[in-house]
């Protein structure tokens, strides 16, 4: 087989990529390991950017999310008993979109579909050969058949587990790693969130999160132990554990029912430079992980799909090199203030094993400031909401 742009890995980042490429007559093959339906089961991230919304309208493929999801205009953080607003349209004049990264993904799979894009499910064994050449091509097996895609370009979209980063040799990468000593249970409960806006709180017992999809659907986080599996925490235990950690006033109202999913996620930092090699490019979590606090995981994987599908486009269209040549640069830059954001934004609400007196001080006082200084909130709101592209 052949086509221009091989990428591997069926998430988000590499059915937008896809997608995007489409719209401008660029052809591609998705190269996916699991099934859609297990794709489409994994339940991660639920508020998107204003570029991220941007990029799907790009690629034609906003209509539902426009018509079912919410947007919001503000933020609750909550430390104890108090509570203050960060007002995002106030300080940016944009809001941020609630919208399932299942539901954008669903989306974009139709969005492939109906226009015939080729996704091969369920591959296996895939080797990336000649990312250094003029011929790149791409081995993998599909239902125990052994297959070869000759492409231009590979665009490594397959995750922090997936082969493409592994693909560019060890003395040309550099990593820098951070392994946060907790981790965050959530649950997805089909009842009315507990506020219209979410909550992040920083309580005496740990982080939580309160969350949501739509008007019956809440996803509610707390800060666990690395050592926790789902299987250790009921319902009934989580629900009593959320309700310590956020304000009296909003646990009295808190709506609980049974859980329909429940799953514990690691923290972590993590940065891989450069993110091209040769005619390989990293994009999303296959290059870079935040810890979820503050939402930047999925959409910092978007700012790397716009910048290679600007960098492909001006290649095939062009016949420019200069986007190719200038991706890493750029898509790095702004995937540093997002991890910045999420460590200084997980360091603000989480108990630390280690934190002394002093430091839980230091904490607080990073609160109030916050709560009370119009140019921490501006600068908050803008990392929220974004920053520009
Ligand atoms: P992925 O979504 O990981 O997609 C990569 C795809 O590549 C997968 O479908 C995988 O099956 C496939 N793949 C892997 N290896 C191969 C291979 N060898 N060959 C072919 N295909 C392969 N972000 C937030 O903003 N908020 C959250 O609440 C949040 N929660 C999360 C919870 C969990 C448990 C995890 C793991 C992440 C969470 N994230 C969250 C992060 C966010 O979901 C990711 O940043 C986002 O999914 C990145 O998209 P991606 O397409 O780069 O990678
Ligand atoms: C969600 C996850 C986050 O990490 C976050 O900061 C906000 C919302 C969510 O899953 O809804």
């Amino acid at each position: 087989m052949k086509t221009q742009v091989a990428i591997i890995g069926g998430g988000p980042a590499g059915l937008l990529l896809s997608q995007l490429l489409h719209t401008r007559g660029i052809d591609s093959v998705v190269l996916e390991r699991k099934t859609k339906d297990y794709v489409l089961g994994r339940i991660r991230a639920g508020v998107l950017e204003q570029g991220l919304v941007n990029l799907m309208e790009e690629a034609g493929c906003a209509e539902r999310m426009h018509a079912e999801g919410f947007t919001h205009d503000g933020t609750l953080i909550s430390y104890g008993d108090e509570i203050f607003r960060v007002d995002f349209s106030e300080h940016t004049g944009m809001p941020v979109m609630i919208y399932g990264q299942t539901e954008v993904t669903r989306d974009l799979y139709e969005a492939r579909e109906n226009s015939d894009g080729k996704i091969e499910f369920e591959v296996q064994d895939v080797v990336i050969q000649g990312a250094n050449t003029d011929t790149p091509h791409v081995y993998y097996t599909v239902g125990g058949a052994a297959r070869r895609l000759d492409c231009d370009f590979v665009a490594g979209c397959d995750g922090f587990h997936g082969v493409s980063r592994q693909s560019i040799p060890l003395d040309v990468r550099r990593e820098y790693e951070k392994i946060y000593p907790f981790g965050w249970l959530g649950i997805l409960s089909e009842t009315p969130p507990v506020n219209h806006e979410l909550i992040y709180a920083n309580s005496s017992r740990g982080f939580a999160l309160c969350s949501m999809r739509n008007d019956n659907l809440s996803r509610y986080y707390i800060q666990c132990s690395l050592s926790d599996s789902p299987s250790d925490w009921t319902d009934e235990a989580f629900w009593e554990e959320l309700k310590r950690r956020i304000p009296k006033e909003q646990a009295d109202k808190l709506v609980t029912g049974p859980s329909i999913e429940k799953s514990i996620a690691p923290l972590r930092s993590f940065v891989t430079e450069p993110m091209r090699w040769g005619r390989l490019f990293l994009c999303g979590d296959a290059a870079h992980i935040v810890p979820p606090t503050g939402a930047k995981g999925l959409n910092t994987a978007a700012s790397d799909v716009h910048y290679l599908f600007n960098a492909l486009r001006n290649f095939y269209e062009n016949g420019s090199e200069d986007g190719i040549d200038t991706y890493s640069e750029k898509a790095l830059k702004r995937v540093w203030k997002a991890e910045r954001f999420s460590w200084w934004f997980s360091s603000l609400l989480h108990r630390y094993p280690d934190q002394s007196a002093f430091d839980l001080k230091m904490q607080v006082a990073d609160l109030e400031f916050l709560r009370s200084n119009k140019a921490a909130q501006q600068a908050m709101a803008e990392n929220y909401v974004g920053l520009p592209y």
